[in-house]
């Protein structure tokens, strides 16, 4: 309307008022244009002046760390991925012992897609592989499953679309991970991994197989107190000191046996090897070169560890969902068994040969002569 009144006025105004109404018009001309290119923008959805939007958490979602700012919006819902992806690359030490939760405490749970798993840690029962899943889960860049699916020993029938379900969602920089120790002592496991991806990393926690059958022996006398001595278990004539070598809890420690089915179907460079000792003596030094392995930033370091002595273990400084300590469960780190010297003697004896030659064949020594 000004405008209009204003430029009736024309050519009897004088020079200065005309020079007003330039201006003027020229500054209204200028804010009507700007205000529709914004508006013209917006109604495509977004931006370009105002840049791309980003995704936002939803409620438990974790560190902001888990999304690059540019990154686009992941899909909310399972997308099928083929089979066979490759990749991706003491302040505390008197407190007691806060326990790990078993469910997976990813904050990121509901970002992300279900993937096969990349990772698998394959063995050995009661080697510490629980200790390696709970510390390495604290990782940003992985996510494992909580529970032991079992799917290459005893659910391989369910079909790979069925073990894909049950994996934590990951975003693509993300490693899937589970742990199902029976799998290192099962006949048909490598091959059935194999044919999932060959590309899959193999890691499998090794310990002292006379402590480790002891430590088995004792978890199953917690469960079925009336099973016979371990002595009794252990030997099919201890006085020609015949080793039973069907007993399992003996059987899983002749690592270099279980070893070469693994070997048929994956190079070495593909299997790691955790020291189930190191771990608790050197929870970090251990955990790096597991980051290592998994072609992982070193995220896990001496940080995250404290002893607690109540536990006698290393423990977590705190989790990715909790900044309170958290130790393992009470069935890990039990008081063993006492086993006559003698016994332990025999079995140390009898393991000699089996791991002097797994030794041999993975290039370390792990000093339990
Ligand atoms: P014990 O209970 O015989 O001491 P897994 O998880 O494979 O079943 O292994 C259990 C073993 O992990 C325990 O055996 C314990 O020695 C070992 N371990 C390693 N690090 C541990 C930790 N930080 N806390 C508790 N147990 C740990």
């Amino acid at each position: 309307m000004a405008y209009r009144v204003l430029g009736r006025a024309g050519p009897a105004q004088p020079r200065r008022a005309r020079r007003l109404l330039f201006a003027f018009t020229l500054s209204l001309s200028c804010t009507y244009l700007c205000y529709s290119l914004l508006c013209c923008c917006d109604d495509l959805g977004q931006s370009r002046l105002l840049g791309a939007p980003r995704c936002l958490r939803g409620p438990g979602a974790g560190g902001q760390k888990l999304l690059p700012k540019s990154r686009p919006c992941d899909p909310p819902g399972p997308t099928p991925s083929a089979p066979g992806a490759p990749s991706s690359p003491a302040a505390a030490a008197a407190a007691p012992a806060p326990r790990l939760p078993a469910a997976n405490h990813s904050g990121s749970a509901r970002l992300g897609t279900k993937r096969l798993p990349q990772a698998l840690i394959v063995g050995v029962k009661k080697g510490g592989t629980r200790a390696v899943l709970e510390f390495i889960r604290v990782h940003p860049d992985v996510r494992a499953l909580g529970t032991e699916p079992h799917f290459f020993d005893r659910n391989y029938g369910r079909g790979l679309d069925w073990y894909r379900s049950l994996m934590p969602r990951t975003l693509e920089s993300q490693i899937t991970l589970e742990k199902t120790p029976s799998y290192f002592v099962t006949q048909e496991a490598p091959r059935r991994i194999f044919n999932m991806s060959r590309d899959t990393k193999l890691i499998v926690v090794v310990r002292n197989p006379v402590t480790r059958a002891i430590s088995d022996y004792t978890q199953t006398l917690s469960k079925k107190p009336d099973i016979p001595t371990f002595e009794g278990l252990s030997f099919r004539n201890r006085t020609l000191g015949q080793v039973d070598v069907s007993w399992n809890a003996i059987r899983i420690g002749m690592y270099v046996l279980h070893l070469e089915s693994w070997l048929q179907y994956f190079p070495l460079a593909q299997i790691h090897f955790v020291s189930g000792e190191r771990l608790i003596t050197d929870p970090a030094g251990e955990m790096g070169r597991v980051q290592d392995f998994l072609g992982i930033k070193r995220f896990i370091t001496d940080k995250h560890f404290y002893f607690n002595k109540t536990k006698g273990f290393p423990c977590l400084r705190k989790t990715e969902s909790s900044l309170l300590p958290r130790c393992l469960g009470k069935s890990k780190g039990r008081t063993h068994v006492q086993i006559d010297p003698e016994v332990i003697d025999q079995l140390r004896e009898f393991y000699r040969p089996y791991n002097i030659k797994f030794y041999e064949t993975v290039g370390q020594d792990f000093r339990w002569e």
